[in-house]
């Protein structure tokens, strides 16, 4: 297939055939810095599926970095996360988790600038779970995750795949906005960070996708940039005796494919989106 075949078929699978509105989007990320965003349906069952291999990115490998042991993650405050198998009970911690997490946070409860906190939401048994960096303004405003512009582009994602938003499960790095939507600080991120982790472990989605800089460095313990580790498979260690490592996948914030809308970054993102279908063993689609 040539080249631009293969760009329309991208623009086609994620509804990216209309153009993008121009100006800021809510959260502007930028490539290396700021914001971006996953699952398992009801484990609905996806059939196997032939699938087009994706080819290997040329670039070395980023090695997994033990990125949850940097984070200050109070396990003993883990009692929810007991591998919880069946769907309501997994609800229900995800639930616990939240409450406590209003009560304790301490990035969340001493913040000023946000309105509502923005927990996540999703399929408790999702296969795939997003991170996002944290609330835009609609998020803030409403107490969900992506539901701004850059939520639209991550609806468009979600379909591409197959998939409908309420099979996957989508989360911040932070749970509350950041004043002027400004990239969070390392000591935000330390704050919240151990209640995002207590989410992943929950949910024990079967891949990970960080959208944009913060949430893959959060998630590999990396400082590359996401322009170099975007596409490249990477795993996430859970904390000692909390599982076995889940795959990564790293791709750009759909704030910043909305704010450099080329036919490389819409390419991009599909192309490592392919590369989560095909593991997963979803259907292809084209
Ligand atoms: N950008 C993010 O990173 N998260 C959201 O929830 C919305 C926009």
């Amino acid at each position: 297939m040539d080249r631009s075949n293969a760009l329309r078929m991208a623009d086609r699978a994620m509804g990216l055939s209309r153009m993008p509105r121009r100006g800021r989007s809510q959260v502007a990320p930028s490539a290396e810095g700021a914001p971006i965003i996953g699952a398992q349906s009801a484990r609905a069952p996806v059939e196997a599926h032939s699938t087009t291999p994706i080819a290997p990115r040329e670039r070395a490998p980023v090695p997994p970095a033990a990125a949850a042991t940097a984070l200050r993650v109070v396990l003993s405050n883990h009692a929810e996360a007991a591998t919880v198998q069946d769907p309501a009970s997994r609800a229900q911690a995800l639930q616990a988790l939240r409450e406590r997490h209003d009560r304790t946070c301490p990035h969340c409860t001493t913040a000023t600038a946000h309105t509502h906190t923005v927990f996540g939401e999703g399929n408790a048994m999702a296969r795939i779970m997003f991170i996002g960096e944290a609330p835009g303004e609609t998020e803030d405003q409403t107490g969900r995750p992506f539901v701004g512009p850059a939520g639209d582009k991550l609806n468009g994602m979600i379909t591409a795949m197959g998939l409908r938003r309420e099979d996957v499960y989508i989360a911040n790095v932070l749970k509350s906005r950041p004043p002027d939507n400004r990239t969070p600080l390392q000591h935000e991120v330390d704050a919240c960070g151990p209640f995002l982790i207590e989410q992943i472990l929950l949910i024990r989605p079967e891949v990970l996708i960080t959208l944009g800089g913060p949430a893959t460095k959060l998630i590999l313990g990396t400082e590359a940039g996401i322009s170099r580790v975007r596409g490249i498979w990477a795993e996430w260690a859970p904390p000692a005796g909390h599982g076995a490592p889940i795959p990564v996948m790293p791709t750009y914030h759909p704030a910043y494919l909305l704010r450099n809308y080329t036919a490389k970054t819409r390419g991009e993102v599909w192309s490592d989106l392919q590369a989560v279908m095909a593991r997963l063993n979803l259907p292809a689609r084209g």
